[in-house]
């Protein structure tokens, strides 16, 4: 596996061994059996240029001796992990960035508000950053302001990466992040300083962020959703994968509680427990009732 010396192109950092064919299945398995994420042949380059930017900075240039270190077991190996992790993830997120779902939430927010069935629950699954779980709260939030009695409300945001569910709980974006929210909502749930906006207490009090990697999602304890939301993540996984995962997910919803994924990440999926929501341009089920069950 030992190879020759390679000087890393996005990093110019000079690694002591080639990332070969070898070194890339060893890496690649890690992950997958790690994260779920799987990295195929085609992103070869990407996987050794996130690699190697971690590499530089934790002072490897061996990619062999970098591999036994974080598999190491142990503390050291498992804050490496974690640190490595950030790199390898896409974190890519935006407010309000399914437009049409966040409506749909919206809808099916306002039919739940209309029965009197307790708090209602809401849960991002692959947060990143926290922009999705806020939108998904400001929709919320909206609700109780025109309703005439307000609903208790919570809003779940969880994801792999530590650093990203850190930024999450900050709530602290810069402007420019903010301008797929609607000027209204900018002035009613954030404070403004400078560039910077701040998520208002009052909306961030509903929120609460959690690190989750969802290969551990059978140990979780969230159950009884009225929202489901999980965009973007499910596309990193295989298909058989992500099948297992929302199959899970769904068993953490409410009897007529709603899943949304992003459009065409799941196409084809069936379950028996729930019903799909058509004419929309998204992939959203609803949990049957059940008499068992009834609210
Ligand atoms: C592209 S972002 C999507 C963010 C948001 N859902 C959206 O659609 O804007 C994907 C997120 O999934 C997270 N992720 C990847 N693998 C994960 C895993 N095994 N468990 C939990 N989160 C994971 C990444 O850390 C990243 O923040």
């Amino acid at each position: 596996m030992m190879g020759v010396a390679a000087i890393e192109p996005h990093t110019g950092w000079s690694f002591s061994n080639a990332f070969d064919d070898d070194q890339f299945d060893q890496w690649q398995k890690l992950l997958e059996a790690r994260t779920g994420m799987r990295f195929t042949r085609a992103q070869r380059s990407l996987l050794q240029t996130r690699l190697g930017q971690r590499m530089a900075e934790a002072g490897y240039e061996d990619y062999q001796a970098y591999y036994e270190h974080v598999t190491a077991g142990g503390m050291p190996a498992a804050s490496e992990w974690q640190a490595l992790i950030d790199y390898l993830t896409v974190q890519e997120t935006r407010f309000f960035r399914d437009p049409m779902a966040m409506e749909l939430v919206g809808e099916h927010l306002h039919a739940r508000w209309q029965r009197n069935t307790g708090p209602v629950q809401l849960w991002s699954v692959g947060c990143a950053t926290g922009e999705e779980a806020y939108s998904l709260a400001m929709v919320a939030a909206e609700m109780n302001r025109k309703a005439k009695t307000p609903r208790p409300y919570a809003i779940t945001g969880s994801d792999i990466s530590a650093p990203a569910i850190h930024k999450a709980r900050l709530g602290r974006y810069h402007r420019r992040k903010l301008e797929p929210v609607p000027v209204s909502l900018q002035q009613r749930y954030f404070d403004w300083r400078g560039e910077e906006a701040t998520v208002r207490r009052e909306l961030a009090e509903h929120l609460c962020f959690t690190r989750l990697n969802v290969l551990d999602l059978e140990d979780a304890p969230m159950t009884g959703m009225d929202v489901i939301f999980c965009q973007n993540l499910l596309i990193y996984f295989r298909r058989w994968r992500r099948r297992d995962l929302v199959n899970e997910l769904v068993s953490r919803l409410k009897p007529g509680g709603m899943l949304v994924l992003g459009p065409g990440e799941l196409a084809g999926y069936d379950h028996p427990d729930l019903v799909p929501i058509s004419s929309r341009n998204n992939l959203a089920w609803l949990r049957k009732y059940r008499t068992e069950h009834r609210e």
